[in-house]
């Protein structure tokens, strides 16, 4: 195993003096990675859905962290209205924001709609991420050496999008529905850095991805997985600290590019030290790549600009 395949949280280097507004950081891989970013110093703006858990989560990251500098913003991923009103907020009180790490996320959800008459998943997952980031772009950009990293998922290999039928309203499949999602993270990741790019921005887009982690992902999942969980879990998924260094890495690391995605190295990028992993061929047409953002910009109301 080469140094750089050892990568872990001790390499972050010290974040004082940034901010980094972390997306359902209530939980799992979000909360895992806040805490971290605070432990190095940085502010943390916990950017979540239900402000009840926020606080129990600040408060468990005070007892481990008890400088952290933590700060809870609103947001409702699901509702647009919602991202539009949190990064507002956001963008009055954050002078700058280093880090927008887009990682909440929702996985196999029964077939639900919400209040903009989107499908459950993609809305939550790429919709919502998509509008925030493009309304908090100005103040990405007046930051300097600013990076929106998306999170996304092995699982992008296995999906595609179906322009067709984008918002499953002829057909409803939850594993689909997640799988577009988690591709559309990724293919946005891609898209965001290449306009960034020919814009002469020094705003950088990065992806990543967690391999397998025990985390409150697995909510919506049926019955038999829950019987199995507690047998097999153990042998396949990694803590939600292990599963965040991707992100953490692609966060902080000063090695990091733009148009890069981070992975777990180990065992076919389901666990391991973090490091850059290849995107699945779904991911790699740059035509897909714009015309979805045509679309989410249709979508959501927000165009960037660029
Ligand atoms: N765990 C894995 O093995 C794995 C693998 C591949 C990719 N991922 C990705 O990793 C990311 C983090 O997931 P996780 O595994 O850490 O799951 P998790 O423990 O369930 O955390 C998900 C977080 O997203 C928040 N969230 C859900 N819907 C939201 C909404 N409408 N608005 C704002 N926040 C919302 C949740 O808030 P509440 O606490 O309010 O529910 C929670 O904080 C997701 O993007 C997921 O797709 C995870």
């Amino acid at each position: 195993m080469t140094a750089a395949r050892k990568w872990t949280a001790q390499d972050v280097p010290d974040q004082t003096g940034r901010t980094a507004v972390v997306t359902g950081a209530t939980s799992g891989i979000g909360f895992a990675t806040a805490k971290e970013l605070a432990r190095h110093g940085a502010h943390v703006v916990l950017a979540v859905r239900d402000t009840g858990k926020a606080a129990v989560a600040a408060a468990r990251i005070r007892a481990a962290v008890p400088r952290a500098e933590l700060t809870v913003q609103r947001l409702d991923l699901a509702d647009l209205g919602s991202v539009r009103e949190a990064a507002k907020e956001l963008a009055d009180r954050c002078e700058r924001i280093d880090v927008l790490l887009n990682n909440a996320g929702v996985m196999w959800t029964p077939e639900a709609r919400t209040a903009d008459g989107y499908e459950l998943q993609f809305a939550t997952n790429h919709l919502g991420h998509f509008a925030l980031t493009g309304l908090l772009l100005d103040t990405l950009r007046a930051t300097p050496g600013a990076r929106a990293v998306t999170i996304s998922s092995y699982v992008h290999r296995l999906a595609r999008i179906d322009f067709a039928d984008l918002n499953a309203e002829r057909r409803y499949s939850r594993y689909r529905a997640y799988g577009q999602s988690k591709l559309a993270n990724l293919m946005f990741s891609l898209e965001l850095q290449r306009r960034l790019a020919a814009a002469g921005a020094d705003t950088v887009a990065v992806a990543a991805h967690p391999g397998l982690a025990a985390t409150g992902l697995g909510r919506d999942f049926p019955a038999a997985f829950h019987r199995i969980g507690p047998t097999l879990g153990p042998l396949f998924l990694q803590p939600a600290d292990r599963g965040m260094l991707p992100g953490l890495r692609a966060a902080t690391d000063p090695g990091v590019r733009g148009g890069q995605f981070y992975g777990p190295l180990g065992l076919t990028e389901t666990r391991g030290h973090p490091g850059p992993v290849r995107t699945g061929g779904s991911a790699r047409d740059p035509r897909v790549w714009r015309r979805l953002w045509e679309e989410s910009e249709r979508l959501t109301g927000v165009s960037y600009g660029i």
